[in-house]
């Protein structure tokens, strides 16, 4: 997988996801009511998401494929003095070498569009390979509807290349309903929730999302 784009985004210009967004409210309010501990923030990023975990009081692993995002998400984990609640790894999300069984949940929020159609399907099913029975995975996924979908060079279905400035080097895959009840089969209790995420990059330039987050427990 060709990551090499977030690498020189991290670089350049630090962090890039600064707030909190709902979806991860509302999935801590569910992993705390599920009485969760070990979370996996699959694609950390700069970290927002895992201090955020961390300072609610779960154990989290930490892993994205580029460097420079977790060197900057361990900055931050430190910063706010939560060390002891954090480890790190630098798993590739379509090929993960992590043991079967192993969190409560799954937090992949904002990454799972970074690949092929394939890819995405088999990280899915790694997701509930490596989840303990009674886990649940939150993810999102941007969809046909959002105002991106078609810019650049086509290169799958619903799949395009060097559509967005700074990401040029990343596939971008725009999910459908019927896609993601396929690609989500072999889970329980999934619920697919519409949201339109709003905010403003680095430069004040604001941005609409429009994503499909996914409940799903194993
Ligand atoms: C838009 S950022 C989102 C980061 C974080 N989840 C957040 O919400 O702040 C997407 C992240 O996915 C990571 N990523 C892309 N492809 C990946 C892969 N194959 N395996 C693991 N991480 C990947 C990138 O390095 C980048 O940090």
């Amino acid at each position: 997988m060709n990551n090499g784009s977030w690498e020189k985004i991290y670089n350049e210009q630090g962090i890039v996801q600064h707030e909190i967004l709902n979806t991860v409210v509302e999935a801590i309010e569910l992993f705390k009511s599920k009485k969760y501990k070990y979370i996996f923030d699959l694609g950390c990023g700069t970290g927002r998401n895992t201090v955020y975990l961390a300072s609610k009081g779960f154990q989290v692993l930490a892993s994205d494929i580029s460097k420079k995002g977790l060197d900057i998400t361990k900055e931050e984990v430190n910063k706010h003095n939560l060390s002891d609640k954090v480890t790190y790894d630098t798993q590739d999300m379509f090929d993960m070498a992590l043991p079967n069984n192993n969190f409560d949940a799954v937090l992949c929020v904002w990454t799972q569009g970074h690949g092929l159609k394939h890819q995405i399907q088999k990280s899915i099913n790694e997701v509930y390979r490596i989840l303990k029975m009674g886990g649940m995975t939150v993810m999102d996924f941007v969809t046909v509807d959002d105002n991106t979908f078609g810019l650049g060079k086509k290169i799958a279905p619903n799949t395009f290349v060097g559509g967005r400035p700074g990401e040029e080097d990343i596939p971008h895959y725009y999910a459908t309903m019927d896609d993601l009840k396929k690609m989500f089969s072999k889970y329980s209790n999934v619920k697919y929730i519409d949201r339109t995420y709003e905010f403003k990059d680095n430069n004040g330039k604001e941005h609409i999302i429009e994503a499909i987050v996914v409940h799903a427990e194993k």
